[in-house]
């Protein structure tokens, strides 16, 4: 079992110990872990945010460990340069369309959310964000115009194979759930959205026990904070998804607690290949202090157990062993407590 290890920038690597403290203490046999530079560490390292042998790397294992990519120091460099460009390389690359970034709600934890508790305790869905496309992978620019004005520009395109391929894990995760599926698009102003529409609703005729609802993003943005609860999975463009995903994790009380899988569709012997990642950042601002919260990276190592390895005890052992954690007091910085890095890693091991 093959698993490529990422830790990156700021308080990746200190959040990466912590996790692989947690899949030691499991005693997997059969695990080669490769760790590579990739972000700042890696353009610092080798002058590229994705160097050659991390890809390289990647691309041999059978699934991706990811802390976070993210340093100022970096900020200005040209764009093909800066840290970000790393994951959307590897997205790219190993081709992993399907985002899955689930927000449910931690017992004991619904006076932290910006929402009221009675509200915030509604929440248990899943978004499933399109990664490989949208206007992230368009060609963008900035251009200079006749009359001499600048103008940027990215372009916002789906093909229906890539809107069909993520309906279809859209549609399978609602069925494994509480089969209620709500697409998210701006199909009143966007050509990109009425295709998305329209495909979503062709697949949708495979999926007759699938309840499909469709929903303008604004709308949806509002929805997630008046009334979390009526949404069991969410099927969203690349953009979107990802302005919609970190507001989720503030209804459900941080974003140090949300753990993500990036899959695509090449399976190895254990399971679907994916890498998995805190949809939290770098957080430069206290990099270094051990006071980072680590449990959407160990919540991420979960995932990749379930996803990658088909180890859903041991995935159930650790989200446990995390709820538990949370249930007893254990509380980061970012929800208002003061346990360090490790001491959360000790509490989760010790709930494991
Ligand atoms: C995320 C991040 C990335 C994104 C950045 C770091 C490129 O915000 O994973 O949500 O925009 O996808
Ligand atoms: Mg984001």
């Amino acid at each position: 079992m093959k698993i490529a290890v990422l830790p990156g920038d700021g308080i990746g690597p200190e959040i990466m110990r912590e996790a692989l403290r947690v899949l030691d203490a499991l005693g997997l046999e059969g695990l080669e872990l490769t760790q590579c530079d990739v972000g700042g560490a890696g353009y610092k390292q080798h002058g590229h945010p994705l160097p050659p042998a991390t890809l390289e790397a990647a691309k041999q294992a059978d699934a991706v460990l990811f802390g976070a990519v993210g340093d100022p120091d970096c900020d200005n460099l040209e764009r093909a340069l800066r840290p970000e460009q790393a994951i959307l390389g590897l997205r790219r690359e190993l081709e992993l369309f399907a985002n899955l970034r689930p927000a449910t709600m931690f017992s004991g934890l619904e006076d932290l959310s910006g929402l009221k508790p009675e509200i915030a305790g509604q929440i248990d869905l899943l978004i499933v964000r399109e990664l490989n496309g949208d206007v992230y992978f368009g060609e963008k620019g900035i251009r200079t115009l006749d009359d001499g004005r600048r103008q940027g520009w990215d372009m916002m395109a789906y093909a229906e194979d890539e809107v069909r391929r993520i309906a279809h894990v859209a549609f399978r995760a609602a069925q494994g759930r509480k089969k209620r599926l709500c697409s998210v698009d701006k199909a009143n102003v966007l050509e990109t959205s009425q295709l998305w529409r329209d495909v979503v609703v062709e697949v949708s005729a495979e999926y007759p026990d699938v309840e499909l609802t469709h929903m303008y993003v604004d709308n949806a943005a509002m929805q997630l904070v008046k009334a979390p609860g009526q949404f069991d999975v969410v099927v969203t463009g690349n953009l979107f998804g990802d302005i919609l995903s970190d507001q989720a994790s503030m209804c459900v009380g941080s974003i140090g607690l949300l753990a993500s899988a990036s899959l695509g569709a090449q399976q190895t012997q254990y399971g679907t290949k994916g890498l998995y990642e805190p949809i939290h950042g770098s957080a430069p601002d206290i990099a270094g202090q051990g006071k980072a919260n680590p449990m959407a990276m160990i919540l991420s190592l979960a995932m990749m157990l379930r996803h990658s390895f088909g180890r859903e005890a041991e995935a159930v052992r650790i989200e446990a062993a995390v709820s538990r954690a949370l249930a007893d007091g254990v509380r980061g910085g970012d929800l208002g407590g003061s346990d360090g890095t490790a001491a959360i890693g000790d509490a989760v091991l010790a709930r494991l």
